[in-house]
């Protein structure tokens, strides 16, 4: 293994898209950002230097972190931003991890324009459990909004109302055809017949669950957020933020007489207004003329949940010899989470856009998180949690009524900062159930510092006494990610072996924004080896 340095710009430039000039932050003059290559094993070194007015920190999304909790990124989780002028060298050792993630910006709602791929090959010397491809083509989709999405945010949380959606998706930053004058803005992929191309799908879209598929085309899913999978077909796949699918797409053996849209449109089951638009790239086969048929996918409707259900339970871990699945099969340490929406009391002074004159929250166990002024892990690591945050987050909900029943009378959050401790090496289960408050929406919920084992999901309320003896502890797939079906909820269980502190939230940015995000603390084990090590002398400070 060998180590890879990376030095991150973070300047403005323009981008012209959908008719529409503007300035944007960016990595290197470069929308969607670089791309980070390793293997495994390998050190990545991340040198970011700000020279933009606004606060930033950089997420490594999916990367282990093990016993590296300070390179995580979350701004006042792990790090305080670096702010304007400042440097900040991110060191992440890649550990038993291979395939296809991302990183973002992790503050506020500049994921919007910061993000690229990261792409792990395996070892030296080792090879994929699947077909060589002839090709690899990142393909990361986004969302696109005309004005500044800093702004979109602060007015939705100031008024307390959902904030405007995006005017377009993006594929590898460009929105494609069907989107005004977009034409020369679209994605195209060229190909040749007979081969295999290896498309590395990620969804970094603030808002919106995607459907994806190619026209004429079927794909092979062979790994999910740098786990490999075991391999199944599908016409269409449903990525949800925070998640990452690599696909094997088998080009046609000869040229055929048509040209191919890829397309993605949004999946959502929630209230209130969403960009139901779709994003098209084009697949072009070479040296074929260039009058043909142009052909369209059929994308499920928008809200298709059995789809989404359908195509969700179809992933399983390899779980062979050399690709083992370590479910946790006893646990010692439960929790049940209630995610969902909520409401909280406007402000005086202010005229609230939310239910009844409220401002729209989200909360996990009715606990809609505030973010602490002091970054979480430095107040842990020298014992000065106090005032920053409070270590009692409950572990099971306040009160208990039907989750996917009509709304309780009182809908208002509670706020705090409040985290969970484990320790070290816990091993631990979640089961996050969906409240459907305001409407059954899914929840991407995202935890760092951990890959968790989805080991069951249904639909409707949780049953404690019938549904673990369902569970999969065989093969389940192996994530960072996870949709909470709408008016449903899912199990995951997860070793705690990496101390720190570590954030899990909806990877909606809306969603998080309005508090439906918590923080898990791993102490350190007994070992030299179990301990997380003091911070880097270049850590940002408050
Ligand atoms: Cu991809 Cu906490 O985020």
């Amino acid at each position: 293994s060998i180590t890879r340095h990376y030095t991150f710009n973070i300047k403005s430039h323009n981008v012209t898209r959908l008719c529409n000039t503007k300035s944007i932050i960016s990595v290197n003059g470069k929308f969607p950002g670089p791309r980070i290559v390793a293997r495994e094993g390998d050190q990545v070194l991340v040198k970011v230097v700000n020279y933009v007015p606004n606060n930033i920190t950089i997420h490594w999304h999916g990367i282990r972190q093990l016993k590296s909790g300070w390179s995580d990124g979350p701004a006042y989780i792990t790090q305080c931003p670096i702010q304007t002028g400042q440097t900040y060298t991110y060191n992440f050792t890649i550990t038993g991890q291979r395939g296809t993630l991302f990183w973002h910006a992790h503050i506020s709602w500049l994921r919007a324009t910061l993000y690229g791929p990261i792409i792990i090959f395996p070892k030296l010397n080792e090879t994929y459990p699947f077909e060589k491809p002839y090709k690899e083509v990142p393909i990361i989709f986004g969302e696109w909004w005309n004005v500044d999405p800093e702004a979109v945010i602060k007015q939705a949380l100031q008024t307390g109302g959902g904030p405007n959606v995006s005017d377009a998706y993006t594929m590898n930053g460009l929105p494609g055809p069907l989107y005004n004058c977009s034409s020369k803005d679209t994605f195209t992929l060229k190909v040749r017949p007979g081969k295999i191309y290896m498309l590395r799908l990620i969804n970094a879209a603030l808002n919106d669950e995607l459907f994806f598929g190619i026209a004429n085309h079927t794909i092979t899913v062979v790994e999910t957020d740098a786990v490999y999978v075991k391999p199944f077909i599908t016409d269409i796949a449903v990525i949800t933020p925070g998640q990452t699918t690599t696909v094997l797409l088998k080009t046609k053996p000869s040229i055929p007489n048509a040209t191919f849209f890829m397309m993605a449109s949004p999946y959502f089951t929630g209230l209130g207004t969403f960009d139901n638009s779709t994003v098209a790239g084009i697949l072009k086969y070479e040296k074929s003329k260039n009058k043909l048929p142009l052909l369209k996918p059929t994308l499920p409707a928008v809200n298709s949940t059995s789809f989404v259900a359908n195509f969700t339970k179809r992933f399983r871990s390899l779980a062979n010899a050399k690709f083992p699945a370590n479910v946790p099969q006893i646990v010692n340490k439960k929790f049940f989470f209630t995610v969902g929406l909520g409401t909280s009391p406007c402000p005086n002074n202010t005229t609230c856009q939310g239910p009844n004159g409220t401002k729209f929250a989200a909360s996990i166990n009715n606990v809609s998180f505030a973010m602490p002024a002091k970054a979480m892990l430095q107040s842990y690591f020298f014992g000065q949690s106090n005032g920053v945050y409070t270590s009692n987050f409950p572990a099971n909900p306040p009160f208990a009524f039907n989750y996917t029943g009509p709304p309780p009378n009182n809908t208002m959050v509670s706020n705090g900062t409040k985290a969970v401790v484990l320790p070290f090496n816990a091993s631990v289960e979640v089961i996050l159930q969906d409240t459907s408050i305001l409407g059954a929406e899914s929840h991407p919920l995202h935890l760092h510092g951990f890959n968790f084992f989805v080991v069951g999901e249904g639909f409707g309320n949780f049953d404690p006494n019938n549904d673990p003896a369902k569970f999969n502890l065989a093969d389940p797939i192996e994530r960072n990610t996870v949709g909470v079906p709408s008016g449903g909820w899912v199990a995951f269980r997860f070793l705690a072996d990496n101390p720190g502190v570590w954030f899990m939230h909806c990877h909606f940015d809306v969603h998080t924004s309005w508090g439906l995000r918590m923080a898990w603390i791993v102490l350190d084990g007994p070992e030299p080896n179990q301990k997380l090590p003091p911070p880097p002398s270049d850590l940002p400070k408050c």
